[in-house]
């Protein structure tokens, strides 16, 4: 076996409780198993039923040196090592492929076969791989199950978009197993954002109007998120500092809930004070209303004046404030993607920014974006794919440069 790389020697020693469930991605998982191993961990397999319609468990016996566990009636096993006890065996609780069916019974509490008991007896951090068919990933009920685990604490490894076994294109693939490993590690605290701070703005500001109205903008702020999370992923210490959105925070992550540009800029002024990465993904109104109405605007006359007045830039207040920030922003445009994209990366001296086409129904509120990323020097196209993966390769990017201009 390979020797562990020093940026994953954080894996080595480690136990992991590897639960397979019945997917056509589980046949990765014996690699995945290879690949955490070569890494240092120690790798208990526990497979569904069904998993063993997919792979035989002389497969996983021989790649994890141990063996498989699959149910709660297996004497022997028992006797070696109850399931309660091995509840507490792992440092971490990885289930890939997690299909649909036991996101939904962990969602629910199940304790009906010996994974989804080991689940609910455990302590342990929990990470979801899932596999699936898109539609059945796209589902409300699954969403709404994936969000119940996650708001639980568990993290979230993909699912990757692209061909599916099934024929089909979309989201709902598993990790690959080097990036499933890669994620594991920053969950145990590696990652090239490892000790970094970021605070990352996310989704649209609320500008009053009066008591029940307001400005605002169609930010659903996915974007935002999904980068937050992807950041964490390899290690990075994130707030996110959020309008008002319908998202659930992701795991790990420090949410401060604002509702005005103004109370944005104190946030994240606030955090970027102890930060060394701050990025704006949020749509901030430009403008907001002069003189809020106290009481309710009554319908009186024909038309009704208001007078805005600018907002404060708080990506540009942020580099004024932390000149050695490594500060990121983004560019939403309806035309002149990159003369408009470089022109704001000069004039609010960022280190970096993420342009993407708005209008016509792209991007804002949508699950797909394109994003096309400039530097002083350099630039990098990153084609259509689910923010989720967006989010991923922005990440990437964002440590590439960040620790480049570190080490400099
Ligand atoms: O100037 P424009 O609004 O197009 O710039 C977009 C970038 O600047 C985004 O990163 C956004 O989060 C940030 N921004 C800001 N404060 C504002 C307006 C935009 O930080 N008032």
């Amino acid at each position: 076996m390979q020797k562990p790389s020093a940026s994953l020697s954080i894996l080595s020693g480690r136990r992991v409780l590897l639960g397979v469930c019945g997917g056509i991605a589980a046949y990765k998982s014996a690699d995945l198993v290879r690949r955490l191993r070569e890494s240092g961990c120690e790798v208990q397999v526990v497979m569904t039923a069904e998993a063993q319609r997919f792979v035989g468990a002389q497969t996983f016996q021989a790649v994890s040196g141990r063996p498989v566990r699959d149910s709660l009636w297996d004497e022997a096993a028992e006797a070696a090592m109850g399931h309660i006890e091995l509840a507490r065996w792992p440092d971490l609780i990885l289930i890939a492929p997690a299909t649909a069916n036991t996101i939904a019974r962990l969602a629910h509490g199940h304790a009906d076969d010996l994974l989804s008991t080991l689940c609910l007896a455990s302590d342990r951090p929990i990470a979801l791989a899932p596999a699936m068919n898109r539609l059945m990933w796209a589902h409300p009920a699954t969403q709404a199950n994936v969000a119940t685990l996650i708001a639980r604490g568990a993290q979230l490894l993909g699912p990757g978009s692209g061909e599916q076994a099934c024929g089909e294109t979309g989201a709902g693939r598993m990790w690959e197993p080097l990036q499933i490993r890669d994620a594991v590690a920053a969950l145990f605290g590696d990652g090239p954002l490892n000790g970094v701070r970021v605070a990352i703005t996310a989704g649209p500001t609320r500008e009053p109007i009066d008591p029940v109205r307001f400005i605002t903008n169609r930010s659903s702020g996915k974007m935002g998120y999904a980068l937050a999370q992807a950041l964490h992923q390899l290690g990075a210490e994130v707030t996110l500092i959020s309008g008002p959105t319908a998202l659930a925070v992701p795991a790990g992550v420090r949410r401060v809930d604002v509702e005005t540009a103004e109370q944005m800029l104190d946030a994240t002024l606030h955090s970027a004070g102890h930060s060394q990465i701050v990025i704006g993904t949020a749509a901030v109104a430009d403008y907001r209303v002069a003189a809020p109405a106290e009481h309710k605007i009554k319908k009186k006359s024909d038309g009704l004046d208001l007078t805005l007045v600018k907002n404060p830039d708080i990506l540009s207040e942020v580099r004024k404030a932390f000149p050695d920030a490594f500060v990121v922003g983004f560019a939403a445009e309806t035309e002149k993607l990159a003369e408009h994209a470089l022109e704001k990366l000069t004039r609010k001296r960022l280190d970096m920014i993420a342009a993407n086409w708005v209008g016509d129904g792209r991007a804002f509120d949508q699950d797909h974006n394109a994003l096309h990323v400039f530097w002083n020097g350099g630039e990098r196209e990153l084609p259509s794919a689910s923010k989720t993966e967006l989010g991923r390769q922005l990440a990437d990017l964002i440590a590439q440069r960040y620790t480049r201009r570190a080490d400099a």
